[in-house]
């Protein structure tokens, strides 16, 4: 038996003895879990946004560990017993239509429950370890073992001389951050506006920088979370706040008259709004479950962005919104980008960028907790209490 965290009801997380994992097919593996971490789309789950979850479900797409086991058709030029591993959160077949394009989050052979991605979506999406039933119903990676299936595909090797803090978040966030810069085509004279200082928001500003923005503004609440965009300044964004400032005067002011010629909403489905009609409105329809989103940010990137400029949306949408400004989107030309992170196709460059020291990832971490007081963790990062940034659970303290 072994520790893992699991979902019991909306806002009701805990940790609870579970059975082991065992090899189920002939490619899995089974990796014991040294680090694993709480994302934003963990409290998309948690708070009830996402209607896919079962009482007992275990949490967790963040994970990284070693190889304990392998099933005897893995292919142990890619991966062995005794290797360190991040395990990127879509899983992969590596051989479909999506994979073979390095589209790795809309594999096609990898999630068993398509038919609720079907209904919801008109396709299912990959599986995913520990998001919900819409995703596959897979066992999470907040535990102290992980089954991985297709493990030559989905186990990525990692060295043995960076730290677990520099790797773990090739699992999720530093290449959904990248990603979310990547595909807007950065020019080196543009200015790139993000919305969520959040984890996710931390890597898209670091990202953005790279790949040469000329200026990141980024947005978040001063007064709720002041050490997310004091990150965000020590990394060399401008800031905005979104409670006492105009966003769209403000990022006026701050970049001249004809951009953000990009804008980020780092943000996604449970945005806070103020001094908006439309957020009241968001507010009062999903607590009548008449929508399932909260899209405060997107709205605003859609409004802010210049013409013919580019919206990116790592933040995570589960089903429908109301009052998306397509006329502004339209009319301005804009081009939309989005997307579950395709983790795979980052992961080797990725890596690259840590062992050159162009960036050292472990710089978000703010906790590291045993697994056993993940239900604290969950609750002072969605309180954003005692400075939390990221949380990295340690399964063996
Ligand atoms: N696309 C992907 O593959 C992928 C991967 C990981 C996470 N995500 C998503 O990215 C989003 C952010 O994740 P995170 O871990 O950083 O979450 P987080 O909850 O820690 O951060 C969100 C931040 O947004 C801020 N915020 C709320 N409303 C805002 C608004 N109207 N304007 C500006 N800022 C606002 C919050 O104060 C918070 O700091 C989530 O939706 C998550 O699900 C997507
Ligand atoms: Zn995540
Ligand atoms: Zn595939």
């Amino acid at each position: 038996m072994m520790n893992a965290l699991i979902w019991c009801a909306p806002y009701k997380v805990k940790v609870e003895r579970v059975p082991d994992p065992k090899i189920i097919n002939r490619r899995d593996a089974i990796v014991r879990v040294t680090s694993t971490c709480i994302c934003g789309s963990d409290l998309h789950l948690v708070d009830g946004f996402i209607p896919f979850m079962k009482p007992g479900d275990i949490l967790g797409h963040e994970p990284m560990g070693i190889v304990e086991e392998l099933g005897p058709d893995v292919d142990t030029s890619k991966v062995n017993v005794g290797d360190r591993v991040v395990v990127p959160f879509p899983i992969a077949c590596g051989n479909c239509f999506f994979c073979k394009r390095e589209l790795y989050s809309c594999c096609d052979n990898t999630n068993p429950k398509p038919h609720l991605g079907e209904m919801m979506f008109g396709y299912s999406m990959a599986g995913v370890f520990g998001y919900s039933h819409l995703t596959g119903g897979y066992a999470g990676g907040q535990a102290e073992y992980l089954r991985v299936p297709l493990a030559d595909v989905n186990c990525q090797k990692m060295p043995e001389d960076l730290d677990d803090h520099q790797l773990v978040f090739l699992s999720d966030i530093y290449p959904t951050g990248y990603m979310a810069a990547e595909q807007c085509n950065i020019q080196p004279d543009d200015t790139v506006a993000i919305w969520g200082c959040g984890p996710v928001g931390q890597f898209t500003i670091r990202s953005a920088i790279l790949l040469g923005a000329h200026q990141v503004v980024a947005i978040d609440d001063e007064k709720k979370v002041p050490e997310r965009l004091q990150m965000a300044r020590d990394a060399g964004a401008l800031t905005i706040d979104m409670r006492t400032e105009d966003v769209y005067d403000r990022l006026f002011d701050l970049t001249g008259v004809i951009v953000p010629d990009v804008c980020i909403d780092a943000v996604g489905m449970e945005a806070h709004g103020y001094r908006t009609i439309e957020h009241i409105y968001d507010k009062v329809k999903t607590n009548l479950l008449m929508q399932t989103e909260r899209p405060a940010a997107l709205r605003q990137a859609i409004e802010c962005c210049r013409k013919a400029g580019t919206v990116s949306i790592p933040g995570v949408y589960g089903g429908l919104a109301d009052k998306i400004p397509l006329g502004a989107l339209m009319n301005k030309g804009l081009t939309i980008k989005t997307g579950q992170t395709h983790v795979h196709k980052y992961v080797p460059k990725l890596l690259d960028y840590v062992r050159q020291g162009k960036i050292d990832p472990s710089f978000v971490v703010t906790h590291r907790l045993p697994l056993t007081e993940a239900p604290h963790g969950y609750d002072i990062f969605r309180a954003k209490q005692d400075g939390c940034i990221k949380i990295v659970l340690d399964p063996a303290a």
